[in-house]
């Protein structure tokens, strides 16, 4: 796990690089992330269906990876789940599972082929932080979302401020795109990793206006 991990955050904002690198690792991802006690989809999923609790919504997975979201939100009942990824491995075993409208592949901070308000709700875990997604991606997000929709998505502290997404947020909250909804507790998303990557962090939610 802590070899994968290292891999994924020294690709160096790389896109294709760490394209390579979640290709690579699909077939042992859910293994690898389950071994760890990996929270983060819980806690996405949790605090979306709380938030949008109406299951004919369409959802937009940033990010979605081998769909540990789409699984879970399958299994409350949502239905009109849209999955996008950079990597095609990792978006192949998403497909495996059978729980996703669409699959497609995309990269979060260059445009999305979504045409606006396509989605009552985003949700993204795990994907915006060190030399993944990056905070300018929100603006896209915004965008694809429609008004009463929800965006909720997970950040751990060390990137919260550091990485932009805090003030990424909060300017799109004083242009009068977003206000923030609600906010979770703080805890691990990886509490059985080594000292080097158990930080915690948060997941935020924002209700588009
Ligand atoms: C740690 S995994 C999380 C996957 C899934 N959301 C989960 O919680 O299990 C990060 C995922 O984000 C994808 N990713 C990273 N940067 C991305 C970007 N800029 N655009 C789209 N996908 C990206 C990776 O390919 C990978 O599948």
């Amino acid at each position: 796990m802590t070899d994968w991990l290292e891999r994924v955050y020294t690709a160096g904002n790389d896109t294709a690089k760490l394209a390579e690198v979640y290709d690579a690792w699909a077939d042992e991802y859910d293994d690898s992330v389950g071994q760890v006690g990996y929270t983060n989809p819980a806690v996405v999923t949790a605090l979306f269906a709380r938030l949008m609790p109406d299951v004919a919504a369409p959802v937009l997975d940033a990010g979605c990876g081998t769909g540990l979201i789409g699984h879970m939100l399958g299994l409350v009942g949502y239905r009109d789940v849209t999955g996008i990824d950079l990597s095609s491995g990792m978006l192949k075993r998403a497909a495996a599972r059978g729980c996703y409208r669409a699959l497609s592949t995309a990269v979060l901070g260059e445009p999305l082929s979504f045409p606006d308000a396509a989605f009552a709700g985003v949700v993204a875990s795990g994907v915006f932080t060190v030399g993944h997604a990056p905070a300018s991606a929100f603006g896209e997000i915004a965008r694809v979302m429609r008004p009463g929709g929800v965006f909720v998505v997970s950040i751990t502290d060390p990137v919260y401020e550091a990485g932009g997404f805090k003030a990424a947020i909060d300017k799109l909250a004083a242009g009068g795109t977003w206000e923030r909804a609600a906010e979770s507790d703080s805890y691990l998303p990886l509490p059985g990793a080594d000292d080097s990557h158990r930080h915690p962090g948060r997941v935020y939610a924002m209700r588009r206006r």
